[in-house]
């Protein structure tokens, strides 16, 4: 299921996740939290997260509608760990209570048509509100902000941190694993290989072209005539449109995308949990370019961020995709800023 958990690097995760075993791995008691957890994404990570997830102890689902059904139905499930929901502002204070990681896909999603930025008059101030409650009741957590447009969701919950005078830029990430996902599945298509395999590198941000997919870095090795590398880079940068079309009006990317959020939420577990080695791609502070949130590969250990492996060596191409996607990613990380210091 999880490709990278399944693979035979991490066999103790693919153990305990898929074979009912779940007593196998080390157990690290962890709440995890999912801030909008009845939406097309928070129904189905929630159902990833309890039925392949050893290292959650305590899953609590928030979210202005529909909880208590969706938690007592995910209870039912014959894996380890409590399922609570929680309904309404005023039971925030409860859900967020000691947690350690806090995914947040609450917020309104694309129509054919709409940009990711279109979301903002709407998804800003959900964001910023459910930050303001995980920077009151667990400003230790690890934050993964799935709401768009991450590029401006990003530097709206970092201010909010700051106004709590809880900031730590190591903690707060924005989730753009599903343009990795996309990036290995549509690489193994065109050169016939195992999408599980594939590794691609998604730098920059996560909204059309700020999403730089680092084909030079793809492990194993590809190479493509320009031509069909460049149609390959539209099609990764455009995905969720592509995905937004084919719904016609009903949403956008919820299924791979709780697929690639579980997948995050699970390396951000496998690190607080101790595992060394754990590196995912996600938008945070940073100071690797001249924009001031920047995703690149991370190394992720107990406190968040262990490690910003920067961009690395790219070629010509990648560094002019770099250079056309700053104006687009500084407007989008400002118009989240000017939110917050207009708001907050
Ligand atoms: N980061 C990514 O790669 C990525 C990919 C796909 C979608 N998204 C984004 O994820 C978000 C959610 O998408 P979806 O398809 O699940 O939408 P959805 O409309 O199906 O679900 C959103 C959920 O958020 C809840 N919600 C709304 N306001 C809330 C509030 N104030 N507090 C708590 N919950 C609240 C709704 O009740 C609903 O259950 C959208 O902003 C979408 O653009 C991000």
């Amino acid at each position: 299921m999880f490709s990278r958990i399944c693979n035979p690097s991490n066999v103790r995760l693919a153990t305990v996740g898929l074979c009912r075993n779940f007593s196998t791995t080390q157990r690290v008691d962890s709440k995890v939290a999912v801030l909008g957890a009845s939406g097309g994404i928070g129904q189905p990570l929630s159902l990833l997260l309890k039925n392949h997830q050893p290292l959650i102890t305590h899953l609590a689902l928030y979210d202005i509608a529909h909880t208590p059904g969706v938690a007592k139905d995910l209870s039912h499930i014959e894996s380890p760990g409590e399922v609570t929901g929680h309904l309404g502002p005023e039971s925030l204070e409860e859900c967020l209570t000691g947690c350690d990681v806090v995914v947040l896909p609450a917020g309104v999603p694309r129509k054919p048509g709409m940009s990711r930025d279109d979301l903002f008059d709407t998804n800003a101030s959900i964001v910023r509100d459910l930050c303001d409650a995980a920077a009151r009741y667990c400003p230790k957590a690890l934050l993964a902000i799935i709401a768009n447009p991450v590029n401006s969701t990003v530097p709206i919950a970092s201010e909010v941190y700051k106004k709590h005078g809880v900031y730590d830029q190591n903690r707060i990430f924005g989730v753009t694993t599903l343009d990795i996902v996309r990036a290995n599945r549509f690489v193994a298509e065109v050169k016939g290989l195992d999408a599980s395999k594939v590794n691609v590198p998604v730098i920059g941000g996560h909204a059309g072209a700020t999403i730089i997919p680092l084909l030079s870095q793809a492990t194993p090795p590809v190479s493509f005539p320009p031509e069909e590398r460049e149609k390959l880079i539209v099609r990764i940068q455009n995905a969720g449109t592509e995905v937004v079309e084919a719904k016609d009006g009903a949403g956008s990317a919820t299924l791979s995308m709780a697929y690639a959020a579980a997948r995050f939420t699970n390396s951000l577990l496998e690190a607080l949990s101790g595992k060394s080695d754990v590196v995912e791609c996600a938008f945070v502070r940073s100071e690797i370019t001249e924009a001031k949130y920047f995703s690149t590969p991370l190394v992720l250990g107990r406190n968040g961020v262990e490690k910003n492996l920067g961009i690395g060596k790219i070629l010509k191409y990648e560094v002019d995709l770099v250079d056309a996607a700053m104006p687009e990613l500084k407007k989008s990380i400002e118009k989240g800023e000017a939110f917050a210091a207009k708001t907050l």
